[in-house]
């Protein structure tokens, strides 16, 4: 079989042209307009990672060898073994890929729109896209997640993860069930913007390069998320890179704490998190894998209550209201009428 050469961008220190016009533009120095702390990078065997993920505190563990057999995946190799399935693939007008949800957004109305294109298409596609990329097109991102349908070597390496470690997180801090591995494969300079998810996320990279930013659940108010039933649920409506304080005052309050996880770092994203991704410059793709588990068990509830518990009774009140009016117009008119006057 003929080599086919699937790098997408020439890597040869000689080759590397900093003032090419074609250069995927180098995103590690946005300007921030909050201040952070730095993760602590920890071996699994320190007892201080155990503690922080039992307290639901972000943490990088640097040696679990969790995806150590998937160091080898990189687009030559998916290529030819991650079978002939479809994969999602987004398409953006910019540098940020804001998820939405698809069927809310039929809900919703067709006047939402989004810079953000889905197209599902068979992996040697992707490449193609990849490799034909030029300054002007739209980026692309890889979210996919992983099914029986993958070609037998890769059902291999996944059978030889460490599941032993990550069986014995999922039952130390009383997780529910793994829910699903999203495969990430994504251009340098692709932004996740800030959003949570609600469930627990051992986020862990196989080749390139993060910079992942989180925000505890506290910030909730700070960072105006979009109404429940909005397709953009659980993002935030804020622009990161242009901030707009006069609409969003609260944004000025927040404080990050920040890492740069590369091949082989297992990030731990507590559930309820904020979290923005950003795929930074290092010569070719930035390709991850997440575990998503579900919540355990509520057990005793305890007082005073803690952030994220009340952001799940806000989600729920909220739907709840929402469904009973049956109009999405006269949900703020009606939360309204219940509180300004009588609780302020
Ligand atoms: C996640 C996530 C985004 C990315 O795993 O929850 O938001 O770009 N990932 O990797
Ligand atoms: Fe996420």
């Amino acid at each position: 079989m003929a080599e086919v050469k699937t790098s997408v961008k020439n890597c040869d220190a000689s080759a590397i042209d900093k003032t090419s016009s074609t250069a995927a533009p180098k995103r590690s120095d946005r300007k921030r307009f909050f201040t952070t702390e730095t993760i602590p990078r920890l071996s699994h065997e320190d007892p201080r990672a155990n503690e922080l993920i039992a307290q639901e505190k972000p943490v990088v563990l640097t040696d679990t060898g969790l995806v150590a057999t998937a160091l080898g995946w990189d687009l030559d190799f998916l290529r030819i073994n991650l079978g002939d399935g479809l994969f999602s693939v987004y398409l953006s007008d910019t540098d940020k890929f804001r998820y939405y949800d698809e069927k809310k957004r039929k809900d919703f109305g067709e006047d939402f729109l989004v810079g953000l294109e889905r197209r599902d298409m068979k992996f040697p596609e992707f490449v193609e896209l990849l490799q034909n990329w030029k300054e002007g097109d739209k980026r692309i991102y890889l979210q996919q997640a992983l099914t029986d349908g993958v070609g037998k070597r890769i059902v291999i390496d996944f059978l030889g993860f460490n599941w032993n470690w990550i069986n014995d997180q999922q039952k130390r801090n009383n997780w529910g069930q793994l829910t699903s591995n999203l495969l990430f494969i994504g251009q340098e300079g692709n932004i996740t913007p800030v959003h949570y998810d609600e469930q627990q996320n051992f986020f862990a990279q196989i080749s390139g390069k993060k910079k992942c930013t989180l925000f505890p659940p506290e910030n909730f108010e700070s960072f105006y998320p979009y109404p429940v039933h909005h397709p953009h649920d659980r993002q935030s409506q804020v622009d990161m890179d242009n901030p707009d304080f006069e609409k969003y005052p609260k944004l000025k309050q927040i404080k990050g704490y920040e890492t740069v996880v590369e091949a082989g770092d297992v990030l731990y994203i507590p559930m309820y998190w904020w979290h923005e991704i950003e795929s930074l410059d290092d010569c070719g793709v930035a390709t991850s894998i997440n575990f998503w588990y579900k919540a355990g068990p509520t057990g005793k509830i305890e007082y005073p209550l803690k952030a994220h518990q009340k952001v799940a009774m806000m989600r729920n009140i909220e739907k709840m209201i929402t469904e009973a009016l049956n109009n999405y117009d006269e949900v703020a008119p009606f939360m309204q009428s219940m509180v300004l006057g009588r609780y302020t």
